[in-house]
């Protein structure tokens, strides 16, 4: 499996239940990686999400201990499921996927119980700090190795790069 996020430079993700910034490209990016794909989140992620719903055009695992389990949103466009543990997350990626991709898309709680799993990540680094995030991705650098290098881009006053890490 893959994780997919937007970190700064010290692995912050998320302040006060939302996203640091609004990168119009990189949505365009985690649209194009995780479509037709699933994507693994946790509940306060997909609370987070407009009108808490799932993204459309994926099959969204939302993880959460409350009991909600079942198959929501299924109307075409939306579709997924609760679960409530990752021990039942890695259980249907094994039954279900079938070797297709799987991207771990947060928050912070989200990443932390995966990381392991992970062979590759896929980070959109900002190159700024936001003093005032409360959620970081998990320190990565002791056990993935930068294996491709994006270009530079900047959009609303944001400089980034879209980097790929595999398993050192
Ligand atoms: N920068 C990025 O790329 C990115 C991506 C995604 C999210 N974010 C940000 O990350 C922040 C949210 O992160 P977060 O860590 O607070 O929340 P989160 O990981 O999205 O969700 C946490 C929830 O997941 C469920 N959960 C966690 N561990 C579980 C387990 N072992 N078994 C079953 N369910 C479990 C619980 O749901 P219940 O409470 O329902 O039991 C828990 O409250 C937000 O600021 C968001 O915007 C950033």
């Amino acid at each position: 499996m893959k994780a997919i996020a937007v970190i700064d430079q010290n692995r912050a993700i998320g302040s006060a239940g939302e996203l640091l910034c609004r990168l119009p490209g990189d949505l365009v990016h985690f649209k194009k990686t995780t479509l037709g794909k699933t994507v693994i989140m946790g509940r306060k992620t997909l609370d987070s999400l407009p009108g808490g719903k799932p993204l459309p055009g994926r099959n969204t695992i939302v993880l959460s201990r409350k009991a909600r389990l079942g198959r929501f949103y299924d109307d075409g466009s939306f579709s997924g499921f609760f679960l409530s543990s990752p021990e039942e997350v890695l259980a249907y990626i094994k039954n279900e996927i079938h070797g297709e991709e799987v991207f771990i898309a947060g928050g912070e709680q989200i990443y932390r119980l995966f990381l392991d799993q992970c062979d590759e990540l896929i980070l959109t680094e900002l190159i700024h700090a936001f003093p005032d995030a409360d959620s970081y991705f998990p320190e990565f650098r002791d056990q993935f190795i930068l294996a491709e290098e994006g270009p530079l881009q900047e959009e609303n006053g944001y400089r980034y790069r879209i980097n790929r890490y595999r398993r050192s």
